[in-house]
C-alpha cells in the first residue's frame, strides 16, 4: 500500500519499535512529550483529510495538543474533530453510527485519515470505522491509557461490543502508525494504571523471564510514574507484541498466548456484570489462575505463583477470584470463550516463565479442583 504516511517512517528513534508485516508495516514511536513536540516527527505534506476521534474525558486533556500534532506533522487541507461519550457501555454499534454520520456529515472521501486518541475503547471503535468507512481508510493511533499502550493499540484487532458478547464485531485492521506519548499516563486514574500493568507483567509470563525479572526489580519506580522506566516497559511490551503479531497475523496459532489469563478473565468480568472490575484487573486475577493451574500440572514451579502474586500486589491488582460466582458458572463462562474447540476448553499456559502454550491438552479434573478451591 503506498501512503502518503509512509514518511512517518524516516523517523527512527532508539526506542521506537516497528511491527514487520510486509506492505502493511508501521512504526511504533515512543516518547515522553511526543505530542508537544511534533519537530521530533519528519513533517508530511499534503494530507487532504483528517478527523481526530476521542471521547469526552480525553478531550479536555489532549485533544487541542494532539490537533496542533496532526495539524504540525501532516497539514491537512481539513482537520476535524469528534468527541464520543466515554465508557465501555459506549463501545457498540450505535457509537459507530455517530463516526459513520460525522464522516459523511464533514464530506470525507476514501483518501481520510482517522486518528484515535485515547484507550482502548476509542482505539477499538476508530479502528473499526476505518476498517468499514468507505471499505476502508488508514488510520493512526495515539493510544492514551497503559492497557492502550502496551496492547491494544498495537496488532489490528480492531471492534465492538454486542449485547451478547464482547468484542464479537470486528475486523482486522492495521494502523499507519502508532503515537505514544508516555507523558499522557500522568493524567490516568490509579486503576487504570495498575489495569496496565497487568498487561505488562503478562508480557514477562509468556515470553520473557529477564522482562519479568526488571518489572519484579523495577515495580517502585514505575509505580511512582517513571518517566524513563516506563518508556522502557511500554517499549518491551511492544516489541513482544510486535514479534508475536508479526508471527500470526490473525491468531491462527501462536497470537492466542497474548491472551494469558484472560479466559479467567472474561468469565469473572461477565459473572460480575463488567461492573466490578477494570478488564486489566481481571485480567491479573485471571493471570494467576492460569499459574496456578499451570502449577498444579506440574509444569511450573510454585515459586513462580508466588512471584507473580507479590508482583501483581505491588502494582495493587486483585489476585483472588471473587468469591460467590463458584466453579460451575465460571466453567460455563470459559466455554464461551473465543478459543473453545470442538467443545474443549483451550487455555494458554506456562510451561516455564517466558514459555506459554495455548492449549486444550491437559487434565480437566485439575482445572476443575482449581476452581473449586480458589
Ligand atoms: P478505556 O479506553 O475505557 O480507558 C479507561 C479510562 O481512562 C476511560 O475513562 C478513558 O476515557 C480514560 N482515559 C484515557 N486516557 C486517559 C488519560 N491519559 N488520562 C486520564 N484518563 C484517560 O479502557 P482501556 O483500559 O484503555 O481499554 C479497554 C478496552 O480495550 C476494552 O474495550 C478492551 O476490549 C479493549 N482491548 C482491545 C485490545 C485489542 O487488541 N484491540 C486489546 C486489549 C484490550
Ligand atoms: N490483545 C490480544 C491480541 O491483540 O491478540
Amino acid at each position: 500500500m503506498s501512503s502518503k504516511l509512509n514518511l512517518l517512517e524516516q523517523r527512527s528513534s532508539q526506542g521506537d519499535v516497528r511491527v514487520e508485516l510486509g506492505e502493511r508495516s508501521y512504526p511504533i514511536m515512543i516518547e515522553s512529550g511526543l505530542l508537544a513536540n511534533s519537530s521530533v516527527v519528519q513533517s508530511v505534506v499534503g494530507l487532504s483529510q483528517c478527523m481526530i476521534i476521542t471521547n469526552t474525558t480525553v478531550a479536555p486533556l489532549y485533544l487541542e495538543q494532539a490537533r496542533q500534532f496532526i495539524d504540525n506533522v501532516f497539514s491537512p487541507t481539513q482537520l476535524d474533530t469528534l468527541v464520543l461519550p466515554d465508557g465501555e457501555e459506549h463501545k457498540h454499534l450505535d457509537t459507530m453510527e455517530l463516526i459513520y454520520s460525522a464522516l459523511l456529515e464533514k464530506g470525507h472521501t476514501r483518501k481520510t485519515v482517522l486518528v484515535a486518541l485515547g484507550g482502548g475503547v476509542v482505539g477499538d471503535m476508530v479502528g473499526f470505522a476505518a476498517a468499514t468507512y468507505q471499505r476502508g481508510v488508514e488510520f493512526i493511533q495515539i493510544p492514551t491509557t497503559l492497557l492502550a499502550q502496551v496492547d491494544s493499540s498495537v496488532g489490528g484487532k480492531t471492534g465492538v461490543n454486542h449485547p451478547l458478547g464482547k468484542n464479537m464485531i470486528g475486523a482486522f485492521h492495521q494502523p499507519r502508525a502508532v503515537l505514544i506519548d508516555i507523558a499522557t499516563l500522568e493524567t490516568l486514574e490509579d486503576r487504570d494504571f495498575s489495569a496496565g500493568m497487568a498487561e505488562v507483567v503478562k508480557y514477562g509470563l509468556i515470553w520473557d523471564q529477564a522482562f519479568f525479572e526488571w518489572l519484579e526489580a523495577n515495580s517502585k519506580q514505575l509505580n511512582q510514574g517513571d518517566h524513563v522506566l516506563l518508556s522502557q516497559a511500554v517499549q518491551r511490551s511492544c516489541e513482544i507484541k510486535a514479534e508475536v503479531v508479526r508471527q500470526d497475523e490473525k491468531e491462527s496459532g501462536i497470537r492466542a498466548i497474548l491472551n494469558l489469563g484472560h479466559t479467567f478473565g472474561h468469565a469473572i468480568e461477565t459473572a460480575t456484570d463488567y461492573t466490578a472490575y477494570r478488564h486489566g484487573e481481571a485480567v491479573a486475577i485471571g493471570l494467576v489462575m492460569a499459574l496456578d493451574l499451570s502449577q498444579r500440572l506440574g509444569w511450573i514451579e510454585a515459586e513462580w505463583c508466588e512471584r507473580t502474586v507479590r508482583l501483581l500486589n505491588q502494582f495493587d491488582l486483585p489476585v483472588a477470584c471473587p468469591s460467590g460466582i463458584g466453579a460451575a458458572k465460571m466453567l460455563e463462562l470459559m466455554g464461551r470463550d473465543k478459543k473453545v474447540l470442538d467443545s474443549r476448553i483451550r487455555l494458554v499456559l506456562l510451561k516455564a516463565c517466558g514459555q506459554a502454550v495455548v492449549t486444550s491438552e491437559f487434565d480437566e479434573a485439575c482445572l476443575s479442583e482449581m476452581l473449586a478451591e480458589i
